[in-house]
């Protein structure tokens, strides 16, 4: 038996997202998001469900809160509904949008709980979509005016600040293949999305230094670990592909002030090219004060010809797999966290999503999602490693609080470590809750 035991001063929390979680949407003035959209379309998500009730979570946030104090956590990761504060994506505010996350900040401070705020969780305004998206050069500007609103709005109340959360997911996974909103299958435009994304991120985090507003400023790419089959060369060159199209792709520009060149070649021997402007790449090299690192899975690979976009294929070597279909692979959570430590030096790291998909539902009263204790104690237990090993970690946001809408799985995939019931959108309290309460009591828990 052995003790993990974390330093005093980290902090501990769980995340969620506007659409996922908010419902009311077409309450408080709220305009329409490319999420409303896509999830009506016939055939996009799980079961035609969409995010119009969701958890209800715009009428029922103080019962949430209650449950995060309950809870024990000092940090919580929410994000805003762009069309909640812009309907029409610029123009004029709506003041019944900032009333809400008002009220949801006060009431988090109330609790002695810090708010961390991501700015864009995926719901972009509707109306710019229609304008091209993130495709559009306009939309940069669009963002960092909601941005700037956003920290005039919250300053000195809300002083962690997220720009994007999951630009990879935002650029090739939504517009190349199609997955998520707005669903299409365009490499080269989700190459120009990925590249506006780091304009965008980059300009955010200059008006928030001109601006002079308290707190700090970071983003949340999502990172996968690839781990090579064999020795052979081609396969460790494969999986490093892979690895780079998460990661060297997402933090270079941010960290470096440029593309990696090789992916660059891959691309342009595919026609694709990144639409750089001049001084985009020293817009984009603003030194942030964090990263949120948002790491679910991995898995071994190795190189096959003309296999995806990078003559890699995943190989099934047998790891156990959570209800989603993903695999259970703390090793890659170290791995991965090493990699960037080494690549990019100790910069400060918030865990700011980690979690798994088990679908326990509640018999008597109880949620028994055992293969959630297993999987938070597993992937606790490689962060404490990686910290040991000098990974600047500051806090863990485990995903997630409650059970929600899981894009284009609908409801059918929860997440949360509280059950919510969809029809009666009664909270119930899993076991995994328990655990990591009883965790955050002690500070320590046992292997
Ligand atoms: C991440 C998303 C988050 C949630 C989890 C399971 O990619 O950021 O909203 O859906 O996956």
């Amino acid at each position: 038996m052995a003790f993990i035991q974390f330093p005093k001063e980290m902090k501990w929390g769980a995340a969620t997202a506007s659409y996922q979680i908010e419902g009311a949407v077409n309450e408080g003035g709220r305009g329409l998001s490319i999420w409303d959209t896509f999830s009506k379309t016939p055939g996009k998500v799980y079961n035609g469900d969409n995010g119009d009730v969701a958890c209800d979570s715009y009428h029922r946030y103080e019962e949430d809160v209650e449950i995060m104090q309950d809870l024990g956590i000092n940090m919580y990761r929410f994000s805003v509904a762009w069309p909640r504060i812009f309907p029409n994506g610029i123009g004029e505010v709506n003041q019944e949008g900032l009333d809400y996350y008002h009220r949801l900040v006060d009431r988090l401070l109330e609790a002695g709980i810090e708010p961390l705020c991501t700015l864009y969780h995926w719901d972009l305004p509707q109306v710019l979509q229609e304008q091209g998206g993130w495709d559009n050069r306009e939309t940069i500007e669009a963002f960092v005016h909601y941005a700037k609103t956003m920290f005039k709005e919250f300053d000195g109340k809300i002083t962690k600040w997220i720009t994007f959360n999951e630009p990879w997911c935002v650029s090739y996974l939504s517009n190349f293949l199609g997955a998520h909103a707005p669903g299409y299958t365009d490499l080269q435009l989700a190459t120009n999305v990925a590249h506006h994304l780091h304009v965008a991120h980059g300009k955010t985090v200059i008006a928030f230094r001109e601006l002079g507003t308290q707190g700090e400023i970071g983003y949340a790419p999502n990172v996968e670990w690839n781990e090579p089959y064999s020795d052979k060369q081609e396969d460790k060159d494969a999986c490093a592909r892979a690895n780079a199209f998460f990661i060297e792709w997402f933090f270079d520009p941010v960290f470096k002030g440029s593309y990696p060149t090789f992916l660059v070649d891959w691309f342009k021997e595919k026609g694709v090219t990144v639409p750089i402007q001049e001084g985009d790449m020293d817009i984009i090299h603003q030194p942030i004060d964090f990263v949120g690192i948002n790491y679910y899975t991995g898995s071994v690979g190795r190189y096959k010809k003309d296999e995806g976009l990078f003559d890699h294929e995943r190989v099934d070597t047998g790891y156990q797999k959570t209800d989603i279909g993903w695999n259970v692979y703390p090793e890659g959570f170290y791995n991965v966290l090493r990699y960037l430590t080494k690549r990019y030096g100790a910069f400060p790291i918030y865990i700011t999503e980690n979690g798994s998909c088990y679908n326990d539902d509640v018999e008597n009263g109880k949620v028994n999602d055992q293969g959630r204790i297993d999987y938070l104690k597993q992937h606790l237990t490689s962060l404490h490693r990686a910290m040991q090993s000098g990974v600047n970690i500051k806090g863990y946001l485990t995903w997630s609080l409650l059970d929600n809408f899981e894009w284009a799985e609908g409801y059918k995939m929860r997440f949360g470590i509280v059950h919510v019931n969809y029809r009666t959108l009664e909270r119930t309290k899993k076991e995994s809750y328990y655990w990591y309460q009883h965790m955050l009591e002690n500070n320590f828990f046992e292997v």
